[in-house]
Formats: C-alpha cells, sequence, structure tokens
C-alpha cells in the first residue's frame, strides 16, 4: 500500500493517508522524547523494533478477542492499521505501583497493586497530558458512559492476555499505556504496544526493558528494545511481512 499525504507527525510516529481511506499507514521512529518533549534523543533501531513488538501485540490481542487497528506490516518500521478518529485520552493500566504512581502516592516502586489499577489522561500536550476521571470525561465530552466503559473493559481484558502471554516470556507487565479511536461507530485499540508505551521488567533480576532506560538514563536502551523483541517475535524476522 502506496504511502499517502502526511497525516500527523507525532514525537514517535508519523501517519500517513493511503489510496485507500479505510487505512493510514503508521511509520515508527528512531527519535524518543521524555517529559513532554524536554528530553530528546534517538534510539538505535527503536521504530524496527516497536513496529515489530506493536505488530505481534496487536496480533495476539486480535486473536484473543480484543479488536485493534493493526492490520498488517508493511515494511521494516511500518504498519497499515484502520483508520480511526482518536479520544483525545491516554488509558493506563497498571499492576506494579512505578513512575508517577509511586511518585505521586509514595509508593515504593515494585509494590504489587492489591488490583489493577485504571487511569485516564487527557491528551494535552500544552496542559502536559493531566489526569481526568469518569466525570471530567463524561463533562468534557471527550467519550461517552458508554465508550469509555467499552475502553475500560478492553484495557484490563488486554492487561489479562498481555500480562499472562508476557510472563511466559520472562516478563512482568507493570504498566502500560494505551489510546483508542472509533471506525464507523466500532471502538478500536490504537496507537502502538511497546517498550515506549508499557513497563517491562526482567521476571528474574528486575532489570528494566524498556523507555525508563532512556528516561533515567541507565544507558542499554537499544539493548533493551532488542531483548524484547528478541524474547517475544524471536527469530520469525519481519513478523507479519507475508501475512
Ligand atoms: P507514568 O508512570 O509516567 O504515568 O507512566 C505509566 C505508563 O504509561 C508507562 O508504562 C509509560 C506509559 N506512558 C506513555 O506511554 N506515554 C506517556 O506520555 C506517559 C506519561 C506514560
Ligand atoms: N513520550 C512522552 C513525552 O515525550 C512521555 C514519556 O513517554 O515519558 O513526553
Amino acid at each position: 500500500m502506496e504511502k499517502g499525504e502526511l497525516l500527523y507527525e507525532g514525537k514517535a510516529k508519523r501517519v500517513y493517508r493511503t489510496a485507500d481511506p479505510r487505512y493510514y499507514l503508521v511509520e515508527f521512529k528512531d527519535d524518543a522524547t521524555a517529559f513532554d518533549g524536554k528530553k530528546r534523543g534517538v534510539i538505535e533501531r527503536k521504530g524496527f523494533y516497536n513496529n515489530q513488538i506493536s505488530a505481534y501485540l496487536f496480533s495476539l490481542l486480535a486473536r484473543s478477542g480484543v479488536p485493534n487497528h493493526f492490520v498488517r506490516v508493511v515494511g521494516e518500521t511500518q504498519m497499515l492499521v484502520r483508520a480511526l478518529r482518536m479520544f483525545r485520552l491516554e488509558v493506563i493500566v497498571r499492576n506494579v505501583a512505578a513512575g508517577s504512581l509511586s511518585k505521586r502516592l509514595g509508593i515504593e516502586e515494585g509494590t504489587p497493586l492489591f488490583r489493577p489499577v485504571v487511569e485516564y489522561y487527557y491528551k494535552d500536550d500544552a496542559l502536559g497530558d493531566p489526569m481526568v476521571n469518569e466525570s471530567h470525561i463524561e463533562a468534557l465530552r471527550l467519550a461517552t458512559p458508554g465508550q469509555l466503559q467499552v475502553m475500560q473493559e478492553a484495557a484490563l481484558r488486554a492487561n489479562g492476555i498481555l500480562k499472562t502471554h508476557l510472563a511466559g516470556r520472562d516478563i512482568d507487565l507493570v504498566d502500560f499505556k494505551l489510546e483508542f479511536g472509533v471506525d464507523n461507530g466500532e471502538i478500536l485499540m490504537g496507537d502502538e504496544i511497546s517498550p515506549d508505551t508499557c513497563r517491562f521488567w526482567d521476571r528474574d533480576t528486575g532489570e528494566k526493558l524498556d523507555k525508563d532506560r532512556f528516561r533515567r538514563d541507565l544507558g542499554g536502551v537499544a539493548e533493551a528494545y532488542a531483548e524484547v523483541y528478541r524474547r517475544l517475535v524471536g527469530n520469525t524476522r519481519g513478523f507479519g511481512q507475508n501475512q
């Protein structure tokens, strides 16, 4: 599928139209930012790893009954997706305290949570993506209560599926961020599921295998992405290329 007009360029991805209005082409970049773009860098081959890892995890979710925008991989750093109108929301699911939750509530990183925590953030760079609750979302018309219910259920189901699958690859799913959109009235998961948007900790050593290595200057950033790719996608190089 040919790349058409550039529709949107974000910090880590470009989205292009295609000849078919039902589909977009997403291109993953090596660029990395953190802290609302205040920290910038490049992670070698990140575009490739995030494309392949997202494709793998989206396929897993689709097979397990969690619908999402992924159609197929069309290049090393590119995937074809269903064209969605995105909600201006980030949905975060947490299994273990880390990051902003630990900071805000004073809970030591690594403390298991008694149940998964679901949080919503309003996507607005100028405001620094503030946290919102269900009544804000309804009052500001960011989504209807029915739509939010669908997103919350999908996020919790995805959490169960991903957690179990990753555990089989010796990875603890600490937390992750999802985004959703609408196509023809159907609510689908969109965006990406990658070490940029998840916290992955090695089961045995607790080593961080995600973007926290970049955020916190821990070194071995590209190596961590490569390790997640190796554990998940393994030797099936160019996953989805011929599907
Ligand atoms: P947090 O602890 O900084 O709130 O992050 C929770 C999870 O959400 C973590 O896996 C990283 C992911 N995340 C994003 O993907 N994009 C963002 O802009 C933020 C703040 C977090
Ligand atoms: N990607 C976001 C930013 O650039 C936040 C993050 O992942 O830390 O601010």
